[in-house]
């Protein structure tokens, strides 16, 4: 049976660790080509070698780097079928009046700029080579059902989900589908600044138990998701925040 992903060319940023490493592995094992574009180096080799993929260092904030990470996937495989915009960044759940213009500049760079850029350096790729393609980008439960002390945060994914169905019904004609997908609290490395303390089963379990099904995500449950909606199965699907979340948002 060929993959549900067979001969499509992924990028998947943030796939160093998480949430991302493991829509990579799901991609992989799915027949898609990977290039995982992450800042963080060593953990981005090490993933890329145990996934038997590819790495190249980028910080999704900068224009420079989205204009090389599609040359290079050009380069290296030929075409480009699928953008995740997983990278993420938070800073530790703390009360609204005492965050910082760095940490606000932190998450609307990390989270917001970056899905600007990809889609300002890549979709004239699509629509000069009239080519069909698919964004999703990974936002939170946080922009449907915000928990407090993460305001900016929560407002970032706010964002992130609000451009991406703009940007759906703006290039659904030239058959660029966007979707969101929006996870409930996993056991990743952000955890501990969501949760303000580290990341233990105890100091979690305030957050699990507001989830009808009574676990965190997984970087699976993200993988599947992400799978269906990059797979051609998911045709006729754009404009959704598709939540991963046990329940937490009904
Ligand atoms: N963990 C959760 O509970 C949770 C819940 C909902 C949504 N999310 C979202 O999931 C996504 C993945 O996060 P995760 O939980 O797997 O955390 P993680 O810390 O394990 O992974 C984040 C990755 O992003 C990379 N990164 C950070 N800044 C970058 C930059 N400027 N350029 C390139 N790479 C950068 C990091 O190096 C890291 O590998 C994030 O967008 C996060 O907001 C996480």
């Amino acid at each position: 049976m060929p993959g549900r992903l067979a001969g499509k060319v992924a990028i998947v940023t943030g796939a160093a660790s998480g949430f991302g490493k493991g829509i990579a592995a799901k991609f992989v094992e799915e027949g898609a080509k990977v290039i995982i574009a992450d800042l963080s180096e060593d953990a981005g080799l090490k993933a890329a070698e145990d996934l038997k993929c590819t790495f190249f260092k980028a910080d999704v904030t900068s224009r420079d780097h989205w204009q090389s990470l599609l040359n290079e996937t050009l380069n290296k495989y030929g075409s480009l079928d699928i953008v995740i915009n997983n990278a993420g960044a938070t800073y530790a759940n703390k009360p609204t009046g005492s965050v910082t213009d760095k940490d606000f500049d932190l998450v609307w760079n990390v989270n917001v700029k970056s899905v600007y850029l990809s889609s300002n350096v890549i979709v004239p790729y699509f629509i000069d080579n009239n080519r069909p393609g698919v964004f999703i980008q990974i936002s939170s439960t946080a922009a449907l059902r915000p928990r407090p002390g993460l305001t900016w945060y929560n407002a970032s994914k706010g964002a992130v989900s609000i451009a991406t169905k703009t940007m759906a019904v703006e290039y659904g004609p030239n058959q660029i589908r966007f979707n969101s997908i929006c996870p409930v609290v996993g056991s990743t490395g952000m955890t501990h600044l969501f949760i303000g303390k580290p990341d233990t089963e105890d100091n979690r379990s305030s957050f699990v138990s507001t989830i009808p099904l009574g676990r965190p995500s997984t970087p699976a449950d993200v993988a599947n998701a992400c799978c269906y909606l990059a797979s051609d199965e998911a045709s006729f699907i754009t404009g959704v925040d598709l939540e991963v979340d046990g329940g937490r948002c009904v």
